[in-house]
């Protein structure tokens, strides 16, 4: 078989961003020898990082790099150290401003709750059995991409968002989320606010004349207040749901809660074809975990995955053989997620462990693959969000 060449351009950002990413690397690195790919990784300054070392959050060079790559993998970026900063100045505009460049108006964020990691949900295992759903979310408009203003001082002040959206601007993310809905179980719930906002309404008619071209696919709407109370009691109700940039923001991170941690989530950023998508965990640069390799890179880790199989079009085959079983888990299935066995051993990764020493993925593969694993093993005792987040990966028979 002959392998793909394709560049990839890579961007650490800050706080944990660097590990997960390196690990993500690691695994693609891995691919490609197993594989028989050439990737060419292009490390380019982003976010804080950048503005340390270049004064921009985006300098030229970086979106150059990024335009001219086959695909985009991106760590996270924000900390408190550009926080007094200017909104146009900060890390978060560097993002915003690839996103407007790059035309990335689809951003698509897969739920899927692992019946492994149930324990570590925090709602009870009989509601979140069989959830499996995708959050499309509309990226180059809305409120983000407004006017900010704030004029006056103290109780004078004033601020002001503007939030717009264009039918064109609905109707390319909604086609995008009914293609979706069309290869997966045909249900697309879009979320507005359609009772007060009128960007909203005209989300509400455009989705509505959309889905008419969808017949296939059954199309229900929700108010985004119950939306967000249906994620919690009934998540396993969804298929795909379609939302502006606002709301598909907040919602995203509810949902991510569900499978136990907003680390375990990867995300597309795509615009139209042909163009490089952009993948990235959810997570953002938790400064307070960073540097000290606790973070789990599973994030950073499925959005490779992601990039293999959406910008690449690389689906692995699982088979039998020993050096498949990395297939396995780069194509995220599920054999290797699954109950963690009766008196199976436990390694937990955290700063003490032999993982954490070895810090690469590339080492726990080899182990895993080279079968010195029997066990499961623990994402756990990190202090801040991974404290209680466990990953039970599957033995090795
Ligand atoms: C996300 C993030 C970004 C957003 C921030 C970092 C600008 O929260 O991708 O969800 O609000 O879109
Ligand atoms: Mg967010």
């Amino acid at each position: 078989m002959s392998g793909v060449r394709k560049t990839i351009a890579v961007l650490p950002g800050d706080g944990i961003g660097p590990e997960v990413t390196h690990a993500a690397v690691q695994i693609l690195e891995d691919c490609a020898k197993s594989f028989e790919h050439k990737f060419e990784f292009r490390e380019l300054a982003f976010g804080g990082a950048a503005i340390e070392k270049f004064g921009s959050p985006l300098p030229a060079e970086t979106l150059a790099g990024c335009r001219s790559a086959d695909a985009i993998l991106l760590g996270a970026i924000g900390g408190p150290q550009w926080d007094g900063l200017a909104l146009d100045k900060r890390p978060e505009a560097g993002l915003l401003g690839l996103r407007k460049a790059l035309g990335l108006y689809i951003n698509l964020r897969p739920i899927r709750l692992r019946p492994a990691l149930s324990g570590i949900s925090p709602l009870r295992r009989e509601r979140i059995d069989d959830c499996d759903f995708e959050i499309v979310r509309e990226l180059a408009g809305d409120i983000y991409f407004g006017e900010h203003s704030q004029t006056g001082e103290g109780s004078n002040a004033r601020a002001r968002d503007v939030a717009e959206y264009s039918a064109a601007e609905i109707e390319r993310v909604a086609r995008y989320a009914f293609e979706r809905a069309a290869g997966r179980n045909r249900r697309v719930a879009s979320v507005d606010k359609a009772n007060v906002l009128a960007t909203s309404a005209l989300w509400r008619q455009t989705v509505t004349r959309i889905a008419r071209d969808y017949p296939e696919v059954t199309l229900e709407h929700l108010y985004v207040d119950n939306a967000a109370m249906q994620l919690l009691l009934r998540p396993a109700q969804f298929d795909v749901i379609l939302t502006g940039n606002l709301f598909g923001d907040i919602l995203s991170d509810e949902a991510a809660a569900l499978s136990g941690s907003i680390g375990l989530i990867p995300s597309l950023s795509r615009g139209g074809d042909g163009q490089p998508a952009l993948y990235e965990p959810i997570h953002g640069s938790a400064p307070s975990l960073a540097g000290k390799d606790v973070a789990c890179p599973l994030g950073a880790i499925f959005s490779a995955v992601l990039l293999l199989r959406e910008s690449f079009g690389l689906r692995l085959k699982r088979s039998g053989l020993k050096r498949q079983w990395i297939a396995c888990w780069i194509t995220d299935s599920a054999p290797l997620i699954s109950r963690r066995p009766a008196g199976a051993c436990c390694a937990a990764l955290n700063s003490q462990s032999t993982f954490a020493r070895n810090c690469t993925t590339r080492w726990f593969i080899r182990s895993v693959t080279a079968g010195e694993f029997k066990g499961s093993l623990t994402f756990c005792a990190a202090p801040g969000s991974w404290q209680s987040c466990r990953v039970a990966l599957a033995s090795f028979p």
